[in-house]
């Protein structure tokens, strides 16, 4: 589990890559950053596309990067969005943070300073990934 302040800074790493948030269509910017084992930092923001099916989300932008850079073990994820509601990975990432970085804690947070974490688990219950493959 990760502590309150590896905790805080995932979430300033996450606030700090949502400004670079490519959103003119949805103005719905999205900031994630993840932790690995070592300490490192990775984050990333949404980046949409006038085709809009092309957009890609925050968590996939931050796990793509990460991976691309050879990093494959996670403690953590921050999901920060301006939102009073705090804002949960969509489903697709959902899956993708399941296959990367496993049963972790997932921090959402808003720019008042609401915070709120849950395990991976219970936000994607009996999840499909590579174990069903090999049966
Ligand atoms: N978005 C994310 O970046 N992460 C999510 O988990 C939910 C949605 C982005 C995609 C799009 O740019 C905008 O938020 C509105 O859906």
């Amino acid at each position: 589990m990760a502590s309150d302040s590896d905790r805080s800074a995932i979430i300033a790493a996450a606030k700090a890559a949502r400004e670079n948030a490519h959103a003119p269509f949805s103005k719905f910017r999205v900031g994630a950053a993840l932790q690995t084992p070592e300490g490192a930092i990775i984050a990333g923001c949404n980046i949409e596309n006038a085709s809009y099916g092309l957009t890609m989300c925050a968590e996939r932008v931050a796990i793509f990067k990460a991976v691309s850079e050879g990093k494959r073990k996670f403690t953590a994820i921050a999901i920060v969005v301006d939102t009073d509601e705090l804002t949960p990975p969509c489903g697709a990432c959902r899956q993708l943070i399941w296959e990367f970085c496993g049963d972790v804690p997932v921090t959402m947070a808003n720019l008042e300073g609401r915070i709120e974490t849950m395990q991976m688990s219970s936000l994607l219950p009996k999840a499909f990934d590579a174990r069903f493959l090999d049966e």
